[in-house]
């Protein structure tokens, strides 16, 4: 796909009131943000904008407070956090539309950047209502969309301003547009996915467009089980949706005719309680798990056999973990297969995409969070990207 992005504005910017939408959905812990990543991914952008002399208006959504004023996600709560990361102050804008953002607007100078209120106070951002954009958009010249973790929503700020301004990808999803695309656009094949996670139900559909396009599908976490049910193998009391082995089945089937190879455990972790090092801890071949154990990782002959896959491919595309990785040992498979891939990466054999969930901490458990090409910070989006969804965000801003 083709976009615009800050390169094909002019470099003076004096005198452009730039909407920019970013993502500040920020975890939050007794009112602190327990992580910046979103807020340091944006960071260049806002910075470069403003060098360039534009007025910065920062446009984000915090929460669900479903159309209503909500003090509890006012958008001040990260304000701080934001002028930290950036080391510059931010004028703080209670309104989304209107004179006083008009008046905010015109005490700000060329070069300063103002927040304005969670969009989603507002019923006309879900919505996606053209007045609403409208109005945003009376105090904008430009819109740079910086937010691909909220591009899967066709909301007035993510989708309906693209419309009605010259619309612009920021840097930060530039960044990610390329790398996603390097994954699974125009990736160089062979390309291997790794899909983990708890269940099939929540990844059907990446399961059904993965098989399709990618040439190894590996299958570990929870999901598996229900892979390895399908296949005949008593999983005993493992985390298994029984009512889904043939959906898991027609998976299969379509990779097979597709020519992509699903991988599955062949040895496997298992214990009879879940639980940090449990004394009935075992490692036994798939055919041999008892009525009372329940897997919890893939095993290290099948991680030293994926790792031989990943060497063979030239991408890889990654998302979930391969076993319960926040309780030790359950963390040994996704450890040491992101570390196969992380130092295949540093060779330059591999090209490696993460995301989505979870993805994000295991990776960063494993320590290869600088290691590999690039990690998203988003969830749902880049699960309905794994789906193979257009995303209205990232469409609307297609040249
Ligand atoms: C996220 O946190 O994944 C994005 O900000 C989207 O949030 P939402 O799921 O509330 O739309």
């Amino acid at each position: 796909m083709s976009f615009k992005t800050l390169d094909d504005l002019p470099q003076d910017l004096t005198g452009q009131r730039a909407l920019v939408r970013v993502d500040l959905n920020l975890p939050m812990k007794d009112g602190q943000a327990t992580d910046l990543t979103r807020v340091t991914a944006v960071a260049p952008t806002i910075l470069e904008l403003a060098d360039r002399g534009a007025k910065v208006l920062l446009l984000a959504h915090f929460g669900r407070p479903k159309g209503e004023r909500n003090s509890t996600m006012s958008l001040s709560y990260v304000l701080g956090d934001v002028e930290r990361v950036i080391e510059r102050e931010i004028m703080f804008i209670p309104e989304i539309t209107g004179p006083v953002v008009e008046q905010s607007v015109g005490i700000l100078s060329d070069g300063d950047i103002g927040i304005l209120e969670n969009t989603r106070f507002w019923p006309g951002e879900e919505a996606n209502d053209p007045e609403f954009a409208r109005a945003i958009a009376e105090n904008g010249d430009i819109y740079v969309n910086d937010a691909f973790s909220a591009a899967h929503r066709a909301h007035a700020s993510t989708e309906g301003l693209a419309k009605l301004l010259p619309a612009y990808a920021g840097r930060a999803m530039e960044k990610e547009l390329k790398a996603l695309d390097a994954a699974l656009g125009t990736p160089n094949p062979p390309v291997a996915a790794v899909v983990g996670g708890a269940k099939v139900s929540t990844k059907l559909a990446v399961l059904e467009n993965l098989s399709r396009q990618v040439q190894h599908l590996i299958i570990g976490g929870g999901m598996a089980n229900t892979f390895l049910a399908a296949n005949g193998v008593n999983v005993g009391k493992s985390l298994c949706e029984h009512d889904l082995t043939d959906t898991a089945r027609a998976i299969m089937d379509a990779a097979d005719g597709a020519g992509c190879t699903i991988h599955l455990p062949y040895d496997v972790v298992v214990a009879k309680e879940f639980a940090a090092n449990p004394p009935s801890l075992r490692t036994c071949n798939v055919h041999e798990v008892a009525e009372d154990e329940m897997i919890l990782d893939v095993g290290p002959q099948a991680v030293e056999a994926l790792g031989d896959v990943l060497k063979t491919c030239a991408t890889l595309v990654w998302n979930g973990p391969m076993g319960a990785f926040e309780t030790p040992p359950f963390d040994e498979a996704t450890v040491a297969l992101a570390k196969t891939a992380a130092a295949l990466t540093q060779a330059g054999a591999l090209t490696s995409v993460a995301g989505g969930g979870d993805t994000v901490a295991a990776l960063a458990h494993a320590g290869v969070t600088d290691d590999v090409t690039y990690i998203s910070t988003a969830g749902g989006a880049f699960l309905e990207w794994m789906e193979g969804k257009e995303l209205p965000g990232v469409a609307a801003l297609s040249a």
